[in-house]
């Protein structure tokens, strides 16, 4: 199989047209079986998916530490192809909890430091701030990429959940490769106002959310027990009326996959992927069956008539629920 090519902004590097996150192989969605996970990184190495997305805080360094030991144990070629997209400034507790974040200057190269030691890497391919540090310059942010960009440890400056114009403000800084951003069937938002100025500026979008974390995958159903750590246990589109609303989009997006053979999640994938050459969705599989799933969606076409019929199966707008709690909300700028 020849994997499809994208590349991030008029700047950045060339990846494979679907990314893997691996986020759910550390946190936020439960246990994840550390053996499975590896295996699912070295199957979409070998499949040819060349972007890898992790950030520091997943599992405070657990989720490097396995992208490190993955990358360690695959054959040097797929190794050397493997670029690798890192989040920081999430501030942690030992206790797990979450404290803001920290966009400093100094604060942005000792992050770094720790991550090239847990990714056991000489540099990072794609290094960008999770959320913007409200008391901190973004100038000053990327100023701090910028000079480690000079001295060889990071390629790429990357952001992620920024609006427009602390885009700009980036940009004016030092080139940016993509902006990381929630983007899916049901998570339009940024339609509007982002993708007009990441297209206006040549900045790609890497598309987290795809499956909204697995609410439009197909897999998901309303008497799935969810622990009380697990993300979605505390997610608005997860509760009660607001899932039950949501679960019936799927079925009928569910309608439209049967019809062409394929699954909701390839649906729901090959959908962001039809929104244009500038948009790379990032897929959070664990395991290498979901993967396997993922990567069939770089198989479908969706012609108009398709499009027409998703459009009514799911409009824009269509979900219940915010993507995020009130109190994450207000740290995304929109
Ligand atoms: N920049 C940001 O703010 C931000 C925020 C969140 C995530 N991210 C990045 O984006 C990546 C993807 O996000 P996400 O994990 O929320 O995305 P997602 O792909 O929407 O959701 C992943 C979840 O969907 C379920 N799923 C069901 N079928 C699947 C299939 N065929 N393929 C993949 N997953 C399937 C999985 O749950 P089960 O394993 O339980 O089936 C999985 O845990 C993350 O890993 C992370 O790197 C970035």
């Amino acid at each position: 199989m020849t994997m499809s090519t994208r590349t991030l902004g008029s700047t950045g590097p060339q990846v494979s047209a679907l990314g893997l996150g691996c986020m759910g192989m550390s946190a936020l969605y439960g246990g994840a079986d550390r053996a499975e996970s590896i295996a699912t990184i070295h199957a979409a190495l070998e499949a040819g998916v060349t972007l890898i997305d992790t950030g520091d805080f997943y599992g405070m360094g657990h989720n490097e530490l396995l992208i490190g030991e993955a990358l360690r144990t695959a054959p040097a070629a797929r190794r050397e192809q493997a670029r690798v997209s890192v989040k920081f400034g999430a501030l942690r507790g030992p206790d797990g909890g979450w404290s803001g974040y920290d966009g400093r200057p100094a604060a942005v190269k000792n992050f770094a430091a720790y991550s090239l030691q847990r990714l056991g890497v000489d540099h990072i391919d794609v290094y960008r701030p999770a959320r913007l540090d409200t008391d901190v310059p973004i100038e000053e942010t990327v100023g701090a990429i910028a000079e480690l960009i000079e001295k060889g440890y990071v390629r790429h400056v990357g952001l992620s959940e920024v609006g427009a114009g602390t885009i700009r403000r980036a940009a004016a800084v030092a080139p940016v490769a993509d902006l990381q951003i929630e983007y899916s069937l049901i998570s339009r938002g940024i339609e509007e106002s982002v993708l007009p100025v990441t297209r206006e500026l040549g900045i790609s979008v890497t598309a987290y959310g795809v499956l909204s974390r697995g609410l439009i995958s197909g897999h998901f159903s309303a008497d799935r027990q969810l622990a009380a750590d697990d993300f979605r246990a505390h997610s608005p589109r997860f509760q009660d009326e607001n899932l039950r609303h949501n679960l019936n989009l799927v079925e009928a997006l569910r309608k439209i996959a049967e019809q062409k053979g394929v699954s909701v999640a390839q649906i729901a994938i090959a959908w962001v992927l039809s929104r244009g050459e500038d948009i790379v969705p990032l897929v959070g599989a664990r395991t290498r069956e979901r993967l396997a799933e993922s990567l069939g969606a770089l198989d479908v076409t969706l012609d108009a008539a398709d499009l027409v019929a998703i459009e009514e199966a799911v409009p824009a707008g269509a979900a219940a629920g915010e993507r995020y709690a009130a109190a994450q909300l207000a740290q995304v700028e929109r």
